[in-house]
């Protein structure tokens, strides 16, 4: 975790997905195989067939559905399947209202699906918050009653390690941030940029596997966002640090473009994968490349 810091200062960052040219030989040249078994193999750039390979992530035939106050069935998530693999940055986009946060929420382990289930390295969620899982919301979520401090350790509190090593723990996360001195200060005197974060701090003090974001840098001002956008890049880039996995939510499909390996597009409610496209540009990416305007243009035509 090195937010606004050089992750990279040995070239082992960014490295590890350069391999991202690949050489599609399935079906669809962009599509993602939903198969568990087929992966991505980084090093040789091309879309392999491991039968042994167990992804980070997997959702399988996720179904979630609400009865509402009148008795009637409201389905929200039909089917979701997807495979995430190590070292992916995924975002998914959708209509409003489609389910993306129910989605979310149900791989934070923060609400049950109706049927399927989420496997983390092959192994079922269990029925709670999972710790290999952190979750930076769009409204930052902060308790307005607790400093910088004692949000960003709020987390920890499950977690068996002694108080002192959880402010300094906390202290040290706050500093890679870039909120030095705000320690004690409360979520009012802050900032939206300053909130967030703190809401990442909160996230990424928990070393989580994956970061889960819904819709982080939606209430920032663009400058913000796109500062805060480069730091968690560069946090996910490093490979010796977690987390490993982000998957993020937006309705910014430039964003998730820019920022991602893969794009998956979800229909509007009841919520299934319409396309999980590979994003097929090297990194370090340039912001003003063509080819970011042409995903961008491909996937805003499949957005309902
Ligand atoms: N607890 C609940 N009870 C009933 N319906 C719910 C509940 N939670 C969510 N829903 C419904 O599920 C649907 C999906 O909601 P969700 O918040 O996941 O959508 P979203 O894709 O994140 O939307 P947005 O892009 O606007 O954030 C909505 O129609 C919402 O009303
Ligand atoms: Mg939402």
């Amino acid at each position: 975790m090195k937010l606004g810091k050089d992750a990279n200062p040995n070239g082992s960052g960014y490295e590890g997905h350069k391999g991202n040219e690949h050489q599609p030989s399935l079906i669809d040249e962009n599509v993602v195989p939903t198969s568990p078994f087929l992966v991505n193999d980084y090093n040789s750039g091309s879309r392999v067939n491991r039968n042994q390979a167990t992804p980070l992530l997997e959702l399988r035939d996720i179904t979630k559905e609400y009865v509402d106050d009148r008795g009637k069935k409201i389905v929200v998530l039909n089917n979701i399947s997807l495979s995430i693999n190590s070292h992916e940055y995924i975002s998914v986009v959708g209509p409003s209202g489609g389910g993306k946060s129910t989605l979310l929420r149900i791989m934070m382990g923060l609400e049950k699906c109706t049927s399927g289930e989420v496997m983390i390295k092959g192994e079922q969620l269990k029925d709670k918050v999972d710790p290999h899982m952190a979750m930076v919301f769009q409204s930052f979520g902060l308790f307005p009653w607790l400093t910088v401090v004692e949000n960003v350790e709020f987390g920890l509190e499950s977690i068996h390690i002694s108080k002192e090593e959880r402010r300094k723990k906390s202290v040290n996360i706050i500093q890679e941030v870039g909120l030095e001195g705000f320690e004690n200060a409360y979520p009012r005197e802050l900032s939206g940029g300053m909130k967030q974060r703190v809401g990442i701090a909160r996230a990424l003090v928990l070393d989580p596997e994956v970061l889960l974001m819904d819709e982080p840098f939606s209430a920032l001002d663009p400058l913000t966002a796109e500062a805060l956008r480069e730091e968690i890049l560069k946090v996910w880039s490093n490979r010796l640090t977690t987390p490993d996995v982000v998957m993020m939510v937006t309705h910014n499909v430039e964003e998730a473009v820019y920022l991602s390996d893969r794009v998956v597009i979800l229909s509007q409610r009841p919520a299934r994968v319409v396309k999980d496209l590979y994003i097929d540009i090297p990194r370090p990416r340039e912001k003003r490349d063509a080819s970011i305007y042409e995903y961008t243009d491909q996937i805003t035509t499949l957005i309902a």
